[in-house]
């Protein structure tokens, strides 16, 4: 092993794909695992077999699909959990399990009602059982980061002994500083016995916006894996950014760290996460926002036209972002079509480009320039196909001193309806024709009207949320039309509805 080699283990998909609204199905995840293994990481999490069927489903799917990284699954360190995990990763080239338990006060106390020695037994219990399954085992101290250290530094001998080649500190909650997550580190490097033969991993949430710098620091400490989400999707403030690691690592030499992600791959990876997730990258964030590399001041663009150095500490193209102006319009062909989403990292069957090609070129009708983001938008748009209620028209009448009415038409698994009503508005009249047609209690929670570039003519993306018997369900549209967006979000939920 070389000691200066840092492990990526990416965990969009288990502990990035938690985010409500943010879920993929098996085949979206299936996309994003081979445009991890492509950008080079060494672990991919492939979900927590034992949660649902879907997630069992996915790591079995991702476990085919890929050749070279480690395909994980998360369990609890409840044997069910191991024995399901163990099934869904039976098809991996390379296998791991990912199982732990709570360290912290708290969670002894109030999680599990029970005191040190007793999770210091279930933890070796778990791991030993896992070792009988498969060869590679990480333990998770959970709340690590609120764990005092030499309580720890006894759970990790124990996990080590158990046969744990991979113990992982998270800081559940982000509540550690720089300088105090690293002492942790060092303090179990110095302190555990055997932990010159296993590998400390990093997992650093972003509650207080320290993330990386946490991850950061523990690498520095001796950790030499850490557990990175594209984009940092994750639970509440995300997770650790996969993109922020690899680039630190790669700007500051002087660490002497080395990871081997193929760090121009960032940026088409990053796009198509947050596409498939519906979830916007902020324009400013590190490495892979809109003006991650966009100098706007006068004295910035004087210097850099000079030299780049002067206020680029890297350049765009190491992380991918091309300034390649191939101009996407109604007069695009399929191959510069299919050029441009495979730049996005969208790969597709001939036959499913060509169905898209259908919708870009009626997107191009509407606006003179097709961009990545309305690519991006519209391939997230086209995953709705086999919805079972889909919208076949609308027709919205409104305007000052007028009342707004919709008429609509819907196709409910090949049967057409019709309704036309009035509202307070163009959306409410839309969204209340709609309701006359599908007579179910519903009730919108939440609504929120995006658009993606700028423009007038560009395509506004709309997030829902739509409670119903009881459950949230989400759903999301894009148009340019925002009325129409709406409607198709609405939709969205009612294709989710579970009875
Ligand atoms: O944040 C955390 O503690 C986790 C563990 C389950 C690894 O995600
Ligand atoms: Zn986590």
């Amino acid at each position: 092993m070389d000691g200066n080699r840092v492990y990526i283990f990416d965990t969009t998909l288990r502990d990035g794909e938690q985010v409500p609204g943010c879920q993929l199905n098996t085949i979206e995840k299936i996309q994003v695992a081979k445009a991890l293994e492509s950008l080079g990481v060494d672990v991919i999490e492939a979900g927590f077999p034992v949660s649902s069927p879907g997630d069992f489903n996915s790591v079995v799917e991702i476990s085919k699909a890929v050749t070279w990284p480690t395909v994980c699954a998360l369990t609890r360190a409840v044997q069910k959990d191991i024995d399901v995990a163990a099934e869904a990763l039976h098809h991996a080239k390379k296998k791991r399990i990912h199982t732990g338990i709570g360290t912290s006060d708290q969670h002894i106390r109030y999680k599990f009602n029970s005191n040190r020695e007793e999770i210091i037994e279930r933890a070796v219990r778990a791991v030993k059982y896992a070792r009988q399954l498969v060869d590679e085992v990480e333990f998770y101290a959970e709340d690590a980061g609120r764990t005092d250290n030499e309580y720890l530094a006894r759970v990790v001998e124990a996990v080590i002994k158990a046969g744990a080649g991979i113990v992982n500190i998270p800081d559940t909650t982000g509540y550690c500083l720089p300088g105090e997550y690293a002492a942790k580190i060092r303090y179990l490097m110095e302190h555990v016995e055997g932990i010159e033969n296993v590998i400390l991993s990093t997992h650093c949430h972003d509650d207080l916006g320290l993330a990386a710098a946490n991850t950061v620091a523990g690498l520095s400490a001796g950790a030499r894996q850490c557990e990175v989400t594209v984009n940092g999707v994750g639970e509440r403030a995300g997770n650790t950014a996969l993109e922020e690691v690899a680039m630190i690592l790669r700007c500051r030499h002087d660490l002497g760290l080395q990871t081997n992600v193929n760090t121009t791959k960032i940026s088409s990876v990053s796009r198509l996460v947050s596409g498939l997730m519906n979830m916007p990258v902020q324009a400013n964030k590190a490495i892979v926002g809109r003006n991650a590399f966009a100098h706007s001041s006068g004295i910035h663009q004087d210097g850099v036209l000079k030299d780049s150095s002067t206020y680029e500490i890297m350049c765009p193209q190491d992380v991918g972002v091309d300034d390649n102006n191939i101009v996407l319009t109604a007069r695009s062909g399929h191959a510069a079509l299919k050029y441009r989403l495979e730049v996005l990292g969208i790969s597709m069957s001939p036959e499913r480009l060509d169905s898209f090609y259908q919708e870009f070129l009626r997107l191009a009708d509407q606006k003179k320039q097709v961009s990545d983001d309305d690519l991006l938008v519209l391939a997230g748009a086209h995953r709705q196909e086999t919805a079972h209620v889909r919208l076949d028209y609308l027709q919205v009448t409104s305007g000052r001193g007028l009342k707004p009415v919709a008429s609509i038409g819907l196709d409910i698994s090949g049967e057409k309806f019709e309704a036309a009503a009035s509202g307070n508005g163009p959306v409410d009249a839309a969204i209340n024709a709609l309701k006359l047609i599908i007579r179910r209690q519903m009730t919108i929670k939440e609504f929120t009207i995006q658009n993606i570039t700028k423009g007038s003519d560009d395509v506004g993306k709309v997030h829902m949320q739509v409670e119903h018997d009881g459950r949230i369900y989400y759903g999301f549209g894009a148009d340019t039309d925002i009325v129409s967006a709406s409607v198709e979000a609405y939709i969205d939920c009612i294709n989710k509805f579970k009875n």
